[in-house]
């Protein structure tokens, strides 16, 4: 614990209903957002490292897993935004284990990108084709996007990424490899026009 976790009061707003706050509650309020909001950073890698303890039957971690889909990213050198997406992809296995793939594309989509979002977005979708026949699901599932300008590049995340990273021989390099791309993704201003707006 640093000198700046000495306790001091929390400041609060006066109201017990919105309608009823004034200029500088709204203002005090806003102030403390923003110091919260420049803690994302953090609150994303802690909730990688939390997959250590996630989904189990793999003969990886969710967190291996998703260290080594951002390692072969790395290596086939994606640049930093679709690295970064690749090592949370799965971070929603928690939380939203229906619909992982919508998570981790809200969680990411003010800050890359929108190709890159709507590559999260799809993966669950387009990770059928390995594995839904099995389950006697429809593994041709993401036919129903044939044709989308991005269709490749999501065929290409899951195909040559997502689906080999169950390997534990394979040399996935550790978080802290990747914990400055996360502070630079995650630290942008959100929802840049320039920055969602811009082409790979
Ligand atoms: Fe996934
Ligand atoms: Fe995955």
């Amino acid at each position: 614990m640093g000198p700046s976790s000495t306790a001091i009061p929390q400041k609060t707003v006066e109201f017990i209903r919105m309608d009823e706050g004034s200029k500088e509650d709204y203002q005090l309020l806003h102030t403390l957002e923003q110091r919260y909001i420049e803690k994302l950073p953090d609150r994303i890698l802690t909730a990688l490292d939390g997959l250590k303890d996630s989904l189990a039957g793999y003969k990886v971690t969710r967190l291996e897993h998703s260290l080594q889909t951002a390692t072969r990213a790395e290596k086939d050198g994606a640049d930093d935004e679709l690295i970064v997406a690749a090592l949370i992809h799965d971070i929603g296995d928690d939380l939203a284990p229906e619909n992982h793939s919508q998570m981790a594309a809200a969680i990411i989509r003010p800050y890359v990108r929108e190709q890159v979002t709507w590559i999260l977005e799809m993966h669950g979708i387009f990770q059928m084709v390995y594995y839904a026949d099995k389950l006697g699901l429809n593994p041709d599932e993401r036919e129903r996007y044939r044709g989308h300008k991005w269709f490749d590049d999501a065929e290409q995340f899951c195909r040559d990424w997502d689906q080999l990273s169950f390997d534990p021989d394979y040399p996935t390099l550790p978080l802290s490899h990747f914990k400055d791309r996360v502070r630079a993704i995650f630290s942008r201003p959100a929802f840049d026009p320039e920055i969602l707006h811009a082409t790979a």
